[in-house]
């Protein structure tokens, strides 16, 4: 959350002093000013700067051990659970959430 210490323009709003402000990081890897087809989920797209981890002096602190255990983390289950993919009988996962985004569930089928 932010607070503006001073009535401000952003995106066509007035923000003033003192407002609330809660900003969807993950609204960002949607930008379509950055990306073409940014609402096509494609782990291959190019790969341009990006606010996962914010930017500046807030920047996150954890940045190096969060993607080391992702790194860790997806290993370990490609290398454990073979042939691992979408449960072909359950519904389409979806993302959701404000801060944290992510699937409720995610089912999966391997071996
Ligand atoms: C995938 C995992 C992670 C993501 C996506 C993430 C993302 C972020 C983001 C977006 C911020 C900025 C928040 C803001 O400006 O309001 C932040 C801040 C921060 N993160 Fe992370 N983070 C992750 C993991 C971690 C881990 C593992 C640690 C520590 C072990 C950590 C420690 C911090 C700290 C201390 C800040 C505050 C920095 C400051 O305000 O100066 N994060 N993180």
């Amino acid at each position: 959350m932010r607070t503006p210490t001073r009535a401000v323009e952003l995106g066509g709003k007035t923000l003033h002093a003192g407002d609330t402000v809660v900003i969807n990081i993950g609204a960002a890897n949607h930008d379509e000013t950055r990306w073409d087809d940014p609402e096509t989920f494609d782990i291959f797209r190019p790969q341009v700067p990006h606010i996962a981890f914010a930017s500046g002096v807030h920047m996150c602190l954890g940045i190096h051990l969060a993607r080391m255990e992702t790194m860790v983390a997806l290993n370990a289950i490609l290398d454990r659970l073979p042939d691992l993919r979408l449960d072909p009988d359950a519904e389409a996962p979806y993302i959701t959430g404000m801060v944290f985004r992510a699937p409720p569930a995610l089912p999966v089928v391997f071996g």
